[in-house]
């Protein structure tokens, strides 16, 4: 069996700088038309003059002959001005994004209060600037199963009703709290959902052994919430899309005393979500969530290029170079039931 969609988009990953970009970037474009390119580099991407250098790397990182476009996306700091944002802007900045500070890998300059970006909120809100969120309160005495729900509770609410124009993206979700808190909403915030969330939940992570590369935040979370997540992937809602936050780090910076968080799903994301519609039976669905919903919440027509999907057997790659080391993809040494072509 085999079928053809629309080439899908990534509306979130990450794909690093110098050598490691290098190393990615080709991947995704095999895979994607485009990409939302998350900013937590180091340093992170904090103005139009940087958003648009990290541009440039991106683009001079791929073969010639590539028409992937990344999206850039600004990185919000408690110094983040209205002039900031129209600045990024006017350079086709099309995304902010909120990292509650500490929260992730380099978050380090994230933003302390959420009231200390308002004015950045307000500006965003008539400029049609996306806001896009990682989801989770970053506060010791917050249990980490709980933090996205606690931040649903405590700032993305508050957020939604004080900017009900604003267009936000509830990224990475990985609880039934979020999945309820996008389908109430109204129709200025949509979430997207990895196929790590998707095809696991935190027994593939912890039971029978430790398994680093299955480790990202937010962190797997019980089967309730995969189920949900499930369903609203497969629901043919357009306030659920692709975004596989593929946060490539090195083999030994994840098999650790103190892992590094992130999983790499770049090179075979649009398989990993294959596999997870095609469970659900519900692989009719997968070309709406993949390659149309996405877009339609960004305002950007639909990639032209067709790719096809085949149902074959195939073993996802133990380990790719990376840098200068290696790097070990989700999955890895598994079968997957689709291909792409
Ligand atoms: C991401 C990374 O490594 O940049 N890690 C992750 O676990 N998802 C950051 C992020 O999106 O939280
Ligand atoms: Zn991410």
């Amino acid at each position: 069996m085999q079928f053809d969609i629309i080439q899908p988009d990534d509306w979130h990953l990450h794909v690093r700088s110098g050598e490691a970009l290098k190393s990615v970037i080709v991947m995704s474009a095999k895979q994607m038309g485009r990409a939302i390119i998350m900013p937590n580099t180091d340093p992170p991407v904090i103005n139009a003059v940087s958003a648009k250098a990290y541009r440039e790397e991106i683009l001079g990182a791929l073969p010639n002959n590539s028409r992937f476009e990344p999206l850039m996306v600004l990185y919000l700091t408690n110094n983040t001005t209205p002039e900031v944002i129209t600045q990024a802007h006017n350079v086709g900045v099309i995304a902010a994004k909120l990292y509650p500070v500490g929260v992730t890998t380099n978050s380090d300059s994230g933003v302390t209060n959420i009231n200390n970006i308002y004015p950045a909120l307000e500006t965003m809100q008539q400029l049609g600037v996306v806001l896009s969120v990682h989801g989770e309160i970053m506060r010791p005495e917050v249990d980490i199963f709980d933090r996205e729900a606690v931040f649903i509770d405590e700032v993305l609410t508050q957020i939604a009703n004080n900017f009900p124009e604003l267009k936000i993206v509830f990224e990475h979700i990985s609880t039934k709290n979020a999945v309820d808190f996008v389908s109430i909403s109204n129709d200025n915030i949509a979430a997207t959902i990895t196929p790590q969330h998707l095809l696991n939940n935190r027994n593939d992570m912890l039971s029978g052994g430790i398994k680093p590369h299955t480790y990202c935040l937010p962190v797997l979370k019980r089967v309730k919430h995969q189920s949900a997540l499930i369903k609203a992937a497969v629901s043919g809602n357009p306030k659920f899309f692709l975004g596989t936050d593929s946060a490539p780090h090195a083999k030994t910076d994840k098999e650790s005393s103190c892992g590094c968080a992130g999983v790499f799903s770049a090179p075979h994301a649009i398989e990993l979500y294959a596999q997870a519609f095609d469970q659900a039976g519900a692989i009719d669905k997968l070309e709406g969530f993949a390659s149309k919903f996405g877009a339609d919440f960004y305002n950007l027509p639909y990639n032209k290029k067709i790719i096809t999907l085949k149902k074959q057997d195939w073993s996802v790659p133990k380990i790719y170079p990376f840098s200068s080391g290696e790097i070990v993809p989700f999955m890895a040494g598994k079968t997957l039931n689709w291909k792409m072509f």
